[in-house]
């Protein structure tokens, strides 16, 4: 999924730290998951704890790293014949779909030029729309388990940026329509890895969810920057709550005053991580960030000793590879992404 800071690209090298420093662990939390990226690589090898204060993200999380498969959909098949809704809602002509009164149609009042915005096109709002209110309509009527409905719903959530108007984030939507707006909006069919073990998704705070778990690794990736997540992610984050929200301005903003994160701010972001390793009982601590973000990495570097076994500390640079262009790759070049390790007495 596009999504700032998704580490879909580091896989490799933080396995490569994890392998180094943490062999026989057997737990690993991802404590701001996001994408979730990171925790579905590490399923296939730990037990998995996941979190993000995005409730979309929370969505992707229980769909795939919490639930121990593939959903079956079996009440789903006896009550009405439908054994693949994913092929379902996919295979489904838009026409059809025009059975759905207008006023459940918050997308295309909304986020499509029929409500004067145009993140997605009028027909792709409309099978957004027509699949998240038959997946509220099944979850009502008892057809689908809890794996099953957030599995649904995140199929939805991970199909929207294929076909979403924007330059990378929700910030703004395009005023001319990209390609991709163009092409049919089908929801995502997700892998789901089983490794036999009890894994749990939450959707809360980072630091006050460490005050009540605890295990081996844990894998910190906070926002690096003041760019707040919910704001350039909002139009994710109401197809997974489909909650009808009151927007605001050109750009559709939803409310988020309880989605901000101290880790975007100069002033509190150092607070910030010091509190959350205080808290953490884990003894295996890694974290992500990079040479250009809000703490400077002799800030990092001072509060992990402070928590941690000081000569255990060790950090990697890893070439900065979001940028494809040449032209933003020089400009980028001295930017390094950053893995620090440290170990903790527990
Ligand atoms: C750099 S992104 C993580 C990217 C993720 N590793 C991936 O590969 O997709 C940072 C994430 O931290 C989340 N976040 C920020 N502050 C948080 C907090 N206090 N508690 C939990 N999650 C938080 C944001 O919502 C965002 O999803």
């Amino acid at each position: 999924m596009r999504f700032i800071g998704n580490k879909t690209q580091l896989l490799g090298n933080i396995k490569e730290v994890v392998d180094r420093h943490a062999a026989g662990s057997r737990s690993f939390c991802d404590i701001f998951s996001g994408t979730a990226s990171v925790a579905r690589f590490f399923k296939q090898w730990y037990a998995v704890y996941s979190n993000d204060l995005l409730y979309f993200s929370y969505c992707l999380q229980r769909a795939t790293i919490e639930a121990p498969a593939k959903p079956t959909f079996d009440r789903l098949a006896a009550a009405l014949g439908i054994r693949d809704p994913i092929a379902y809602f996919n295979e489904m002509d838009t026409q059809r779909m025009e059975s759905l009164p207008v006023a459940k149609r918050f997308f295309q009042n909304n986020y499509a030029p029929a409500g004067g915005r145009m993140y997605v096109t009028d027909s792709n709002a409309l099978r957004i729309d027509f699949a998240r209110n038959t997946i509220e309509a099944w979850n009502r009527e008892g057809l689908l388990s809890p794996d099953a409905y957030y599995y649904l719903v995140a199929s939805v959530v991970e199909g929207i940026p294929f076909v979403s108007n924007i330059a990378g984030t929700y910030g703004a939507f395009s005023k001319t329509w990209d390609r991709r707006a163009g092409k049919l909006f089908t929801l995502i069919d997700l892998p789901v890895v089983s490794n036999g073990f009890e894994n749990k998704s939450y959707n809360e705070d980072g630091t006050a969810l460490l005050q009540r778990i605890s295990g081996d690794i844990l894998y910190i990736d906070p926002p690096y920057n003041e760019r707040q997540y919910l704001p350039n992610f909002h139009v994710l984050e109401t197809a997974a709550r489909y909650d009808f929200p009151v927007l605001r301005g050109k750009t559709g903003q939803r409310p988020y005053a309880q989605q901000r994160s101290a880790f975007c701010s100069e002033k509190t972001a150092g607070k910030a991580f010091d509190a959350l390793l205080g808290s953490a009982r884990f003894r295996h601590i890694i974290l992500s960030y990079n040479t250009d973000g809000i703490m400077t990495l002799d800030e990092i570097e001072a509060i992990m000793k402070k928590h941690g076994i000081a000569s255990s500390f060790e950090v990697s640079f890893i070439p900065y590879r979001r940028f494809k262009s040449k032209s933003v790759a020089t400009r980028t070049e001295d930017l390094k992404e950053l893995l620090v390790y440290i170990r903790k007495e527990v």
